[in-house]
């Protein structure tokens, strides 16, 4: 047997605390409880989650049954500092057996820092839009990086910056509920210093790990390719959405344009303190012009290629996977997809999307050596946002009415096989 010298690819798969752990108050619990969400009322069991803070020994079982090598997941900031300043000894004590449980069983944590949620006291006190957020964030940061920094090798700072800013900041969809573009580029300014700080403070506990961003990115499609207003629209909006954290490590400025709304330019010393892109690809969308002042243009769904819906509308497009791991192949770095994967009540539907998915990543492995990593979404059913619990995205069924009781999916078995059958093939060559 030949001994490899390359670094294995990561198999993994991903969650985040909220949508799994139950048992918390927080930013988004509060605006459930104001009845902005309509998920609360929908879901007895709200607060219960699928219970992953009480049974996550449990979980990390199923992890090992998937043969998995690494595991994305992240901390409740809110558990951590319930209060402005007051930290939580017993939460971060139990994060820290969490991560040595991991690495006893052989699969590396990637740690995210921030994925979509706060502490109650967050947005009235060092909102995003105001530059207290960068050091409220930073001593978070510090208080987790003490505690298991020198044990994580991967740490994502930020998920989905622009996802959580457009759902706070423009759709007024998620807490605070501002709809002003200005704000939420302060905001994306705030957030991305906040990286650097956390950048910063995580390596110069464990100089060695490796420190990314996730961001999400869609494959815009213009609905009419006579129609060159559909074709201007839709690259604005890519430059906008998939490209504008992306460019601005380039630049070292964030820069957003939009013809008629809005023109930002600020700089910012990114200093190229990133070591990774983190891709979480779920969809295509198509691209229309319209005539408005306020929103220019249409978003929706088609299916073109054929592979149909998912549970919640999005088409299911395989190949922008691909797509968009070649967009990030002209920056260098090395990229994970830290989340990818289908809400469907059925199974065999999944499992179609998985081989198709795989299919791409596979020829992306060959012609990208800078793809380390894959991460489905997710390990078990869990809490979708602004959906709640009826949308089906584990490889686990989580049965809600019945104890919360774990079942391993047919896709969930095939994805063990397919990594085991990697895996003996590379022990044979
Ligand atoms: C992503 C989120 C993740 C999950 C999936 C379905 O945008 O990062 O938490 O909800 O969508």
């Amino acid at each position: 047997m030949i001994q490899s010298t390359r670094r294995p690819f990561l198999w993994g798969v991903s969650t985040s605390a909220f949508q799994i752990e139950g048992h918390v108050k927080n930013d988004i619990t509060d605006w459930e409880s104001l009845g902005r969400f309509r998920t609360k009322t929908e879901d007895p069991i709200y607060n219960q989650g699928a219970d992953h803070w009480n049974r996550w020994e449990d979980d990390f079982a199923l992890l090992k049954e998937l043969q998995i090598n690494s595991y994305r997941f992240s901390v409740e900031w809110a558990r951590i500092e319930p209060q402005r300043g007051r930290f939580d000894q017993s939460a971060l004590d139990q994060y820290s057996r969490m991560v040595d449980r991991l690495l006893e069983l052989g699969i590396k944590p990637m740690l995210t820092l921030h994925h979509f949620t706060h502490p109650t006291w967050f947005h009235e006190q060092t909102p995003w839009h105001s530059p207290a957020s960068v050091e409220a964030f930073a001593r978070f940061t510090e208080k987790v990086v003490d505690r298991i920094g020198d044990r994580v090798p991967l740490f994502v700072t930020i998920n989905e910056p622009m996802v959580w800013l457009l759902a706070g900041y423009l759709d007024a969809k998620f807490p605070p509920g501002h709809r002003d573009v200005h704000l939420l580029a302060d905001a994306l300014y705030n957030m991305l210093a906040a990286h650097v700080r956390a950048y910063d403070i995580i390596k110069s506990k464990n100089p060695h790990c490796e420190v990314g961003i996730a961001n999400n990115f869609i494959v815009f499609k213009s609905a009419h390719k006579w129609n060159p207003l559909d074709k201007k629209i839709k690259r604005l909006i890519h430059s906008f959405y998939n490209m504008c954290i992306v460019d601005a490590f380039r630049d070292n400025a964030v820069r957003i344009k939009f013809p008629f709304i809005m023109d930002y330019h600020k700089p910012i010393a990114l200093d190229d303190k990133l070591d990774f892109w983190g891709v979480n690809y779920y969809y295509r969308m198509h691209v229309r012009f319209k005539l408005s002042l306020k929103y220019p243009f249409e978003l929706f769904f088609r299916d073109r290629s054929g592979s149909g819906f998912t549970d919640l509308g999005w088409e299911i497009y395989a190949r922008g996977l691909g797509k968009v791991l070649q967009w990030l192949a002209p920056t260098g770095k090395p990229l994970y997809v830290t989340e990818n994967g289908i809400a469907t009540q059925d199974d065999a539907k999944r499992l179609q999307y998985m081989t198709q998915h795989l299919s791409i990543l596979e020829e992306s492995i060959r012609t990208n050596p800078q793809l380390r990593g894959y991460y489905y979404w997710s390990l078990i059913d869990n809490y979708e946002w602004l959906v709640g619990y009826k949308a089906r995205f584990g490889l686990y069924e989580v049965d809600y009415e019945n104890g919360l009781q774990r079942t391993l999916r047919p896709s969930g078995r095939f994805f063990a096989d397919y990594i085991r059958n990697l895996n003996n093939t590379r022990a044979e060559t």
